[in-house]
């Protein structure tokens, strides 16, 4: 079964994960059947599928009105009516193996016979929930993170029997319901994100329970000097201390005593009140950056995320770039673990696992073979130009927070990809861009086109979470942006969504600028008692004007698409349906436009703006002697008398 004979999808369960996974399915157009056991449990699945819609409705997330939304979800109590014409059954019922066997066995009566069969279990094997079927081959693991509304990842895990066919199709119906889909290709515990992400807490609960370090101090030093999204301790709150302590007994690993005596003393985080924190006031953690030390080991923490890492690859469970997208998205890490890795040296990594494991004797600590086998061969890392990742000239290089395409007519796209941080542009995402602009041949580029991934935003500034990790010696922000200005090509920024602060000024230092009538800019910098500082300042005033570029940068607030066109931020706005049809235009332009004088053009424009009009019209008029002479300027004059479309070749 291929995505295109997916019409109908049912999915089992009700509960948070159910509803959620419906009400996506329903958002991106197929229609869904939900059915959960009792008629209550759906009523009130359905309630929140309800509200859900509403909730997005009024932020604009979605492109309908609710009601049309829920005209295409059904409900049922019936297993039989649910998934008769269903052609992929989703199952999010309790995470119990022999219940999961029941409702299988029922689907594989149930079902017809090229059903797609997917299990959103996050902590059973699917190649033990398969076994309930005669067609294994159709059972595939689809893990949706929670809340499936907003969170962007799926896991696509194959069980023993999964067909390539079925995972696949797994796949593409993810891709199909604007969400990203890394496979997991055997059937691990854990699957990709929550194997990676294990030590995160384990070790740091080690650590404490060994008197090495303070929660408080832990939780600071991982949020405010590493960019997680919140500490070990703070994480485990949330989602409960005797879940953590459960994964560790079922997988038959030692338990941290720290956590032993939270499970013992009944604190088991926000659901009793008491965990780490103390939620009665409130939401507890309350710790700031003066509560990060530098005595915090975080290398014990981070060197055994990127063990896993590297035990997944050589284990050919996953590939790198599937991992970190899976942390990233589904953890909400900074980076993935094996970019970071290959920032840190994958040899001093190699060197903390050892050193660990001769101390304490442990398993956990035991580097994995994967990891010695890249560090014996020397690919340690960023630095040493190879690692789990490639950082060798142009084309060898894989760029971990932008996409790159080059056409063959000429046009470069270059894609900003963090979507789940709205494309905030960290230091990595300049790096990559440089390098990108300094490393393409000149020659094959017509054309550059930025945009950002997602449906949310162009870019919605310098990435906040990378300012602690800042050096003010190092920091140069102005380089991309003055590679993208000075790139002998001409550049065209494609905005959709939120363009704001860093992500405002890498659109303002490209050439031309579309978006949609849903876009919206500013300079919010102001409210974090900052200003502009890739080229924000200058480049405003000399584009809208001092009144205009004073009132974006000292109230920070933001403008509609409409008013930017107005004041002349922005070449176009332009209804959302009409958008890529507009941009095309531009870049079709521009792609078969004569490239010298292109260069020249914006060389000329760029140079001149700045200089006082005569010594302007003086690279003018140099620019436009130099361009009598080329061959473009023949073909142009030729083209134009014989009544036939230029062909430039840049000569
Ligand atoms: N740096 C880092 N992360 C950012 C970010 C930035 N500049 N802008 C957004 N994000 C992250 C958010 O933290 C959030 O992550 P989470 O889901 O892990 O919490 C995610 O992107 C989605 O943003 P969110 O704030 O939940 O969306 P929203 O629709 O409520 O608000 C904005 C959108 C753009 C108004 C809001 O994100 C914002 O104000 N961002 C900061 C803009 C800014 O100050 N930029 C200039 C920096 S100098």
């Amino acid at each position: 079964m291929t995505l295109e004979d997916v019409d109908r999808v049912a999915v089992l369960g009700a509960g948070s994960m159910g509803h959620g996974i419906t009400e996506v399915v329903a958002i991106a157009g197929y229609p869904a059947t939900m059915r959960d056991v009792e008629t209550e449990l759906v009523e009130s699945g359905y309630e929140d599928i309800e509200w859900s819609l509403e909730k997005l409705a009024e932020k604009d997330r979605i492109d309908e009105a609710p009601a049309d939304v829920l005209d295409r979800i059904e409900t049922t109590t019936d297993l039989k009516a649910a998934v008769t014409d269903a052609d992929l059954v989703i199952e999010a019922a309790p995470e119990e193996l022999d219940l999961k066997h029941d409702v299988f066995s029922d689907l594989e009566e149930l079902t017809h016979d090229e059903a797609i069969l997917a299990s959103n279990t996050s902590s059973l094997p699917i190649t033990d929930i398969a076994e309930a079927t005669d067609s294994p081959e159709r059972v595939v693991g689809m893990h949706f993170f929670n809340p499936p509304v907003k969170m962007d990842l799926v896991e696509v895990i194959y069980g023993e029997h999964t067909t390539e066919e079925t995972a696949e199709t797994a796949h593409a119906f993810v891709e199909s319901i604007d969400r990203t889909p890394i496979y997991v290709r055997k059937d691990v515990r854990g699957f990709v994100v929550n194997t990676v992400l294990g030590p995160f807490g384990d070790e740091a609960a080690w650590m404490v329970s060994e008197g090495e370090a303070d929660v408080r101090e832990a939780d600071a030093t991982m949020v405010h000097e590493r960019g997680y999204p919140m500490g070990p301790f703070e994480l485990s709150d949330m989602t409960g201390i005797d879940v953590g302590y459960q994964v560790r007994r079922e997988a038959g690993q030692p338990v941290p005593p720290v956590v032993e005596a939270k499970v013992d003393a009944d604190e088991l985080g926000r659901k009793t009140g008491v965990g780490y924190y103390e939620y009665d006031d409130g939401d507890g953690a309350d710790y700031a950056p003066e509560d990060a030390s530098a005595e915090f080991d975080w290398l014990r923490i981070e060197a055994r995320i990127v063990n896993e890492a590297a035990d997944l690859i050589g284990d050919e469970v996953a590939t790198a770039e599937a991992i970190d997208t899976g942390l990233r998205l589904g953890a909400g890490f900074p980076e993935g673990p094996c970019r970071r890795g290959d920032k840190i040296g994958l040899d001093v990594v190699l060197e903390k696992l050892e050193s660990l494991h001769d101390e304490y004797g442990e398993a956990r600590y035991e580097p994995s073979a994967h990891l010695r086998g890249l560090v014996e061969d020397g690919r340690t890392g960023e630095d040493a130009g190879t690692g789990f990742f490639e950082y060798g000239e142009a084309d060898e290089r894989d760029y971990t927070t932008i996409n790159r395409t080059l056409h063959d007519d000429g046009l470069l796209e270059i894609q900003l990809d963090r979507p789940e941080r709205l494309n905030a542009i960290s230091p990595d995402l300049m790096d990559e861009v440089v390098h990108l602009l300094g490393t393409v041949d000149h020659d094959e580029v017509r054309c550059v086109l930025f945009e950002g991934a997602g449906d949310r935003a162009f870019s919605a500034g310098a990435d906040i979470t990378s300012f602690s990790g800042y050096d003010p010696h190092e920091v140069e922000p102005g380089e991309v942006y003055r590679a993208i200005e000075e790139f002998p090509r001409p550049t065209i920024a494609k905005i959709d969504g939120f363009c704001l602060g860093g992500g405002h000024e890498l659109a303002l230092a490209c050439d031309l600028r579309v978006a949609t009538t849903d876009s919206e800019f500013g300079f919010p910098e102001i409210n974090l008692g900052l200003i502009p500082g890739g080229g924000g300042t200058q480049r405003t005033v000399r584009m809208l004007g001092d009144a205009r570029a004073k009132e974006l940068i000292y109230r920070g607030n933001r403008i509609s698409a409409e008013r930017a066109e107005s004041w002349g931020l922005i070449n176009r706005a332009v209804e959302p349906e009409e958008f890529d049809e507009v941009v095309g235009a531009f870049v079709d332009d521009v792609v078969s436009g004569p490239p010298i004088a292109l260069r020249k053009a914006k060389r000329v424009i760029n140079r001149g703006r700045d200089q006082d009009i005569s010594a302007g019209l003086e690279l003018e008029s140099q620019a436009f002697g130099i361009l009598l002479e080329t061959d473009d300027m023949m073909e142009g004059a030729s083209a134009f008398m014989e009544d036939r479309d230029p062909e430039f070749e840049g000569r």
